[in-house]
């Protein structure tokens, strides 16, 4: 069993990232800007933001926190999100989930310009990646397929199983996987499927994005094959520091040992996710450079 390690590969993608800031910085441009707007203090969403920022600072991103009360109006934050896209030096902009209920999530992801949608929610990112034209990708799966990349996992007719069909894992990563090039042969999962575990069994790579911990057990994997656990709950762990911990969908312990290779969790896919990101605000950058020079 090898580990698929997001935490150093990712490490080094903000390393190249670095360099390019570098770069950027000394011929005079002004640095790739991410904008993002939380509202509320919900206690995820705050370390999720957190850690956005600490990543631009650390590959030197501009970033920009826009924090609003949790009472804010949908006109109001509507009003913020055409402001934000109407900004020449934003290339990215996130609206942290989940909204307030009384907030219509789609109707803001619809309104973020996507130009600048950086998380690749909108159904224009989503309509473009579908038609395999350049979009932005949402971050998970984005930094998904640069892991499977990195490591050189071959692809090209691979049986691969994605459990679950969530609209910012699942089905992207299974768009992606099945595209002209990726080449895998995709099979989608979720809680209606009859025989899950004769499916999954099958599989030469299995993605687990159903977000219930230990999901997918030794007995459905089949001997050699790499398995990518998409999975972070938070489980009680007496005796540890904080009494919790992430516990992926994947029982690590009884399935490691039948892989060729596996990401761990933490250090797996949630890294690798947090710098797609910034690959993504890079992406967006160039595009916004290309259209409008800047100094
Ligand atoms: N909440 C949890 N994950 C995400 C994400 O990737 N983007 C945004 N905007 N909100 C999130």
């Amino acid at each position: 069993m090898n580990i698929l390690d997001g935490k150093k590969t990712a490490a080094a993608i903000r390393g190249e990232i670095a360099e390019t800031v570098k770069e950027i910085k000394n011929s005079g441009h002004r640095v790739p800007h991410l904008g993002a707007i939380l509202m509320g203090n919900n206690s995820s969403s705050e370390t999720y933001v957190s850690h956005k920022v600490t990543d631009c600072q650390e590959v030197g991103f501009r970033s920009t926190l826009i924090r609003m009360p949790a009472t804010v109006s949908e006109e109001e934050l509507l009003g913020k999100v055409r402001e934000l896209n109407g900004d020449p030096e934003l290339d990215g902009l996130i609206v942290q989930l989940p909204m307030p209920v009384h907030i219509s999530e789609d109707k803001v992801i619809e309104t973020i310009s996507p130009d600048k949608d950086v998380d690749g929610f909108s159904p224009v990112n989503m309509g473009r990646m579908v038609a395999g034209l350049p979009s932005f990708v949402p971050a998970t799966p984005a930094g998904i397929m640069e892991l499977l990349k990195r490591y050189n996992i071959p692809l090209k007719g691979a049986e691969c199983v994605v459990a679950g069909r969530s609209n910012i894992v699942g089905r992207p990563v299974s768009i992606l996987l099945s595209q002209k090039g990726v080449d895998a042969t995709v099979t989608v999962v979720h809680s209606r499927t009859r025989n899950i575990a004769e499916i999954i069994r099958r599989a030469d790579i299995i993605i687990a994005a159903i977000g219930q911990p230990g999901f997918i057990t030794a007995d459905m994997v089949k001997e050699g094959a790499v398995v990518i656990d998409v999975g972070i709950t938070s489980v009680e762990a007496p005796g540890t520091k904080t009494g919790w911990k992430l516990k992926g969908d994947v029982d690590f312990e009884n399935v490691s040992p039948r892989c060729s290779w596996i990401t761990p969790v933490p250090g797996g896919v949630g890294p690798m996710t947090r710098v797609a990101l910034l690959l993504n605000t890079l992406q967006s950058y160039r595009a916004q450079c290309m259209l409008m020079p800047v100094k």
